[in-house]
């Protein structure tokens, strides 16, 4: 019995899970997207948000074949807002309320939000959605479940989402506006044609991983923040719920926003990490940077506008990717106003993709550059069972980075990689010789620094 049958026979016996899903067409790959609150935080303006919502739409640029494309047409066309559209402390604020009128009407803030509606027609009229957040003002709306006033609070909120046009919901942690299940019968209620996109954003449900009755995506993490250890973090709190297989079309385990672009944190290495650790778990890939910015756009275009990693972000073969192995020594990372958190030295990640493909990210998190090692045997999902030759563990490598293929591989495939960077490759399993080199000396060759590394480490201003 080969290693690789080990694990997936290991694998199908984990995940034995009932599907549980909305199964009402939303979400069935994971949701593309923006959402404000990375870049603007608490100070965000319906202006900003229609300038984010042209660019996305407007600001072509090439891709890798040449052609120009916009980030919506890679797939980013769903804009959400988040948070700080409320008239926090308003007078019309129900007693104990900062948001919400005696009839349990949402109080916005008309400074900021001129029209609500006209934001989400220019939305629909560029071809894009819109979606909203619900909860905060800090949390403090403390409605009262037992005399009905939360549930007219979720169902106003709901119908204000409707009337103002939005078609996605962000429903945040806190608060006492929480009930997943009185939101699904409103917005139901309220949009019984038009399914809304439900982002559950609360890491402490305790159902949480149990299925997705009344949502779509859920949040696994606490907040991102923009360095490695954050992300490196955030990353890691998908990995057991890849292991249950709670994360599934209509129904996907969520590390937060991406930091991509977004202004101080992370250099090109780290950003290429953080792009390819949550396409390859099948994270939602939410962008927060400004679209209109050239030179972030710039520096961050191949990385977010790699249609080899969108696919493998979108594909779905019956496992939503994670972690095959790691190393045992361990890395302590440091971020300003945080605390140190501790990692493997690297960490290796898979998914199936197809039949015959399985996508790796080999993860350096390591302080220097290091040798790591794809071990076709170790790789769920990568067959070595029924190879023509025998014992022998042949597949075609592909760089998804680079978009170049490296040529047929036996029982492994190495690559220097630098400090906080990842190598992603695909391997296929062919029938036949063709389209290939057999590389019967691989063990040898660590094949050569990628082209995308010999940048410096520059840091994305
Ligand atoms: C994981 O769950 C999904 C949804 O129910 C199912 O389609 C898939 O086959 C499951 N995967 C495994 C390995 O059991
Ligand atoms: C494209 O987007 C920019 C930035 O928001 C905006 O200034 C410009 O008017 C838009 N152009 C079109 C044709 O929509
Ligand atoms: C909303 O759009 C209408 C029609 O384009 C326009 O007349 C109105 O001034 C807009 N209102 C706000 C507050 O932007
Ligand atoms: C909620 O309302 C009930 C019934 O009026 C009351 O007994 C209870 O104290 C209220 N809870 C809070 C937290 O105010
Ligand atoms: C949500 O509200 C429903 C309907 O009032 C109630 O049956 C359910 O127990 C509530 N769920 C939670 C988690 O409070
Ligand atoms: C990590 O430790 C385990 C258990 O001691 C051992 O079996 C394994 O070979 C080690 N892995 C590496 C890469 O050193
Ligand atoms: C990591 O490398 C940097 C730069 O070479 C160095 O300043 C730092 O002290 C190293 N950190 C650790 C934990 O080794
Ligand atoms: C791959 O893993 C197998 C089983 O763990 C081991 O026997 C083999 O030596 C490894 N090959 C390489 C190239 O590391
Ligand atoms: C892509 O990376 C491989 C190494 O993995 C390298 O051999 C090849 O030259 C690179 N291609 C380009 C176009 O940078």
């Amino acid at each position: 019995m080969t290693m690789s049958f080990i694990l997936v026979t290991a694998l199908l016996l984990l995940k034995q899970s009932a599907a549980n899903a909305k199964d009402d067409g939303l979400a069935l790959k994971p949701p593309l997207g923006w959402r404000s609150w990375n870049l603007y935080v608490g100070n965000v303006h319906q202006y900003e948000l229609v300038a984010i919502m042209n660019g996305l739409v407007n600001r072509t640029r090439k891709n890798w074949k040449g052609y120009p494309v916009s980030l919506c047409d890679l797939g980013y066309c769903d804009v959400g807002l988040d948070d700080t559209w409320q008239a926090c402390k308003s007078p019309q604020a129900a007693p104990g309320m900062h948001y919400h009128d005696a009839e349990g009407n949402p109080l916005i803030n008309y400074d900021r939000f001129p029209s609500m509606k006209n934001m989400t027609d220019h939305a629909k009229s560029l071809g894009l959605t819109a979606g909203w957040y619900s909860n905060n003002c800090a949390c403090n709306d403390h409605c009262n479940f037992t005399t009905g006033e939360c549930e007219m609070q979720i169902r106003q909120d709901s119908k204000a989402l409707v009337d103002y046009g939005y078609s996605g919901l962000k429903i945040d942690g806190c608060g006492n506006e929480k009930n997943l299940t009185l939101w699904d019968k409103y917005l139901t209620e309220f949009s019984p044609k038009n399914p809304i996109l439900v982002e559950h954003c609360d890491k402490n449900d305790p159902l949480l991983g149990q299925g997705c009755p009344t949502y779509h995506f859920y949040r696994t993490s606490v907040d991102i923040r923009n360095n490695y250890p954050s992300i490196m973090h955030n990353l890691g709190t998908v990995e057991p719920y890849r292991a249950t297989n709670s994360s599934y079309p209509g129904c996907w385990a969520y590390a937060d926003m991406l930091q991509i672009g977004v202004r101080q944190g992370l250099n090109i290495q780290e950003t290429r990490s953080h792009f390819a650790g949550w396409a390859i778990v099948s994270s939602p890939l939410i962008l927060s940077h400004d679209v209109n910015d050239d030179d972030v756009m710039d520096r961050i275009w191949d990385i977010i506008a790699n249609d080899e990693i969108l696919a493998v972000n979108q594909a779905y073969f019956g496992e939503s990717g994670g972690v095959y192995d790691q190393a045992n020594q361990t890395v302590l990372l440091e971020s300003e106003g945080a605390s140190a958190i501790s990692l493997p030295e690297y960490q290796y990640l898979s998914k199936p993709i197809a039949k015959n493909k399985v996508a790796v990210l080999l993860m350096n998190s390591a302080n220097e550059t290091r040798t790591l090692t794809a071990n076709f045997t170790n790789i769920p999902y990568a067959d070595c069972s029924h190879d023509e030759h025998g014992s022998h563990c042949d597949f075609l490598v592909r760089d998804i980075w680079n978009h170049s293929s490296l040529g047929r591989f036996r029982d492994s495939w190495s690559i220097d990689v630098e400090s906080h960077d990842a190598a992603f490759i695909t391997l296929e399993k062919l029938g036949g010789m063709e389209n290939s080199r057999l590389n019967e000396n691989n063990k040898d060759s660590k094949g050569t620094r990628l082209g995308y590394r010999t940048q410096p480490a520059a840091v994305v201003a």
